[in-house]
């Protein structure tokens, strides 16, 4: 590749077309990580010459984007919730779809919350940031998913209210608390092998696997929520656009009194499972 940003970029834009739908932005968002400048910096400056060192860097980052690695994990940062996260292989990249849940979450204004497979923290985080009363633990069997969650907690200054637990679903029960959470793994086991290339081969298989139905966790979820809900407490959960109707009858098996609903996402299909004790 030639030394400076618009040669570098030139070359690098059909390696990344067969992955993405912009390989310009992307090619300058991975150049830009590396010279530590934004994207408008290299637009500016286009003849600026690229070290030797950050040139090479660069030919790695493009050819692994190239085969399929997702933008985030390259760069090590992804957006949620309008707020910056640090994501690594060993957590789920936070997806835009789980801002349903989140909208949902806010609107309930709790003061106290649980967060089943926190991952990133995404999602935990983003609720200690917008209510500054609440108290969020966040629980994950993965401890290296949790060291990431970690660094965002701190990164976001809330490290006082999210208290971070690892455990199995509400094994470490928490609580009480007004809100039970969570955006569990509900890809049916049979399905994975099917998932893009770049979920498959690069996110980890503990945060997608749900079990033979894709139910396995949701249905431990509601089984186990009672022992930490408070009377009149709330749980809402992510769930697979194709399980609306079978969340919602495993729901009223554990809930028979409750209030239970199915909400759709932006794009109107079946995205989280409320159910109102
Ligand atoms: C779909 S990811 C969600 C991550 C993050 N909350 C988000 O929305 O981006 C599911 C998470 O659940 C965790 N997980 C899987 N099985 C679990 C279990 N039995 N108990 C607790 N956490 C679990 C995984 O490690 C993963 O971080």
């Amino acid at each position: 590749m030639s030394d400076d940003v618009q040669h570098a970029l030139h070359e690098a834009i059909p390696l990344l077309a067969p992955v993405t739908d912009i390989p310009r932005v992307e090619a300058e968002i991975l150049l830009g990580h590396l010279l530590g400048v934004n994207r408008a910096m290299l637009i500016a400056h286009p003849e600026r010459t690229i070290p030797p060192d950050k040139l090479a860097a660069f030919h790695n980052l493009v050819r692994q984007r190239a085969e399929g690695c997702p933008l985030p994990y390259l760069t090590g940062r992804a957006e949620f919730y309008g707020l910056e996260f640090h994501v690594t292989p060993d957590v789920l990249i936070p997806r835009p779809e789980t801002e349903t849940l989140m909208d949902l979450a806010l609107a309930a204004r709790p003061r106290s919350v649980v967060d089943v497979g926190t991952g990133s923290g995404c999602i935990a985080v983003a609720l200690a940031v917008h209510l500054p009363q609440a108290t969020v633990y966040a629980i994950d069997i993965s401890p290296a998913a949790l060291a990431v969650a970690q660094e965002n907690v701190e990164r976001h200054g809330v490290a006082d209210r999210v208290i971070l637990m690892v455990g199995d679903v509400l094994g470490p029960r928490p609580g009480p608390v007004d809100l039970v959470v969570s955006n569990p793994p509900y890809i049916p086991t049979g399905e994975c092998g099917s998932l893009p290339l770049s979920v498959r081969e690069y996110e980890p298989c503990l945060a997608l696997d749900g079990g033979p139905d894709g139910l396995t966790i949701i249905r431990r979820l509601l089984a186990q929520a009672p022992a930490v809900l408070r009377p009149g407490g709330k749980l809402l959960i992510e769930i697979g656009a194709e399980q609306g109707e079978d969340a919602v009858n495993l729901a009223r098996t554990f809930y028979p009194k409750a209030t239970v609903r199915v909400h759709p996402d932006l794009a109107g299909r079946d995205r989280v499972l409320e159910v109102q004790t």
